[in-house]
């Protein structure tokens, strides 16, 4: 059986709003970085996010133009996973959704190496399951990254049933490495984090359907009343609504418990292609200079 090698470069898949933000980290930190999406639109936009991002640290004299100049060149694109040939760890940030998972696990693998450590983002979906739809279970971890990546301190460490020690040691001190904080979950759906934020988002929207609240009093509610620093309609404009809803469903379908149904309003939402900031419509309209409510 394979054992994990020291790491020092990452691939990463999906260059989104997770995946680039991952790629930041790494590449701030001193990885060697190959990110790789389906197109190179997608990639450029996802590094000219990372240069703005980092120039704005250089303008606030938190990181010399050295540092930024470092952190961009330890950053490849690619189109194709032939790059992930010499990664040590890879780590899949695509859509959350079980099939293109395990659609992209099906291409990726016969590109890497056999003792490369495979680590998955998702925000929900089992370990277990994902990594038994690959040829290294052992090597295979739940990494879980809040958003926005570059400022949140926690990654949630879920080992799956057949995870090595190994693996999750190896990855552990990545984690630290990054200058993060890990905390470890048990392979249940959603697992801490998600389990208790995301019905906490669906509740809001359950206020807002019943008109308990407008989006406003809502955010302010628990933004004032609860020290949030984004209202509960706010965040999940951020998180991606179909992120949302995607959770509520593994939580709903995981638990086999009314409790986690996902508010119709969130459906209906995700229905209509208003997914929050990324559409530029959730409960917030964003296509102007400021985010308006949008009841
Ligand atoms: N990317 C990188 N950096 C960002 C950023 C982004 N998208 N948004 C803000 N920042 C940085 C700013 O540059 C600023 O940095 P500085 O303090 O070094 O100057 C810092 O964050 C604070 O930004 P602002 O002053 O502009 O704004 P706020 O004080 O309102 O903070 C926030 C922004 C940190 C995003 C804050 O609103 C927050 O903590 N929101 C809650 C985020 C949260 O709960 N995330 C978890 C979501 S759940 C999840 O990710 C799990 C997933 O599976 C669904």
């Amino acid at each position: 059986m394979a054992e994990p090698v020291e790491i020092r470069k990452i691939g990463i898949v999906g260059a989104g709003q997770m995946g680039s933000g991952i790629a930041q980290v790494c590449a701030q930190t001193g990885y060697a970085v190959s990110l790789a999406d389906i197109s190179e639109e997608f990639l450029e936009k996802a590094v000219t996010g990372i240069s703005s991002r980092l120039q704005r640290l250089v303008d606030k004299e938190r990181l010399t133009q050295d540092d930024l100049d470092t952190a961009i060149s330890n950053i490849a694109t690619t189109t194709d996973y032939v790059a992930f040939g010499d990664c040590d760890l890879v780590i899949e940030a695509a859509t959350e959704n079980e099939e293109i998972k395990k659609a992209i696990f099906e291409k990726l693998i016969p590109a890497l190496r056999e003792d490369a450590t495979l680590a998955t983002n998702t925000s929900s979906i089992s370990i277990t399951r994902l990594a038994a739809a690959t040829d290294r279970p052992e090597l295979f971890i739940g990494m879980h990254f809040m958003n926005p990546v570059p400022v949140m301190k926690l990654v949630e460490l879920i080992k799956g049933i057949a995870t090595d020690d190994a693996t999750y040691n190896a990855v552990n001190d990545v984690v630290a490495k990054l200058g993060k904080t890990s905390i470890t979950s048990e392979d249940f759906p959603a697992f801490i984090v998600n389990r208790i934020l995301v019905p906490m988002m669906n509740e809001a929207i359950y206020v807002l359907q019943e008109g308990v609240g407008g989006v406003t009093d809502i955010d302010g509610a628990m933004k004032l009343g609860a020290n949030q620093p984004m209202g509960p309609l706010e965040l999940a404009d951020f998180v991606g609504l179909d992120t949302c809803l995607a959770i509520m469903q593994v939580l709903y379908d995981g638990f086999a418990d009314s409790k986690y149904r996902p508010c119709p309003l969130l459906v209906k939402y995700v229905e209509a292609g208003w997914l929050g900031r990324k559409s530029g419509r959730g409960f917030y309209d964003y296509t102007g200079d400021k985010p308006v409510p949008t009841r």
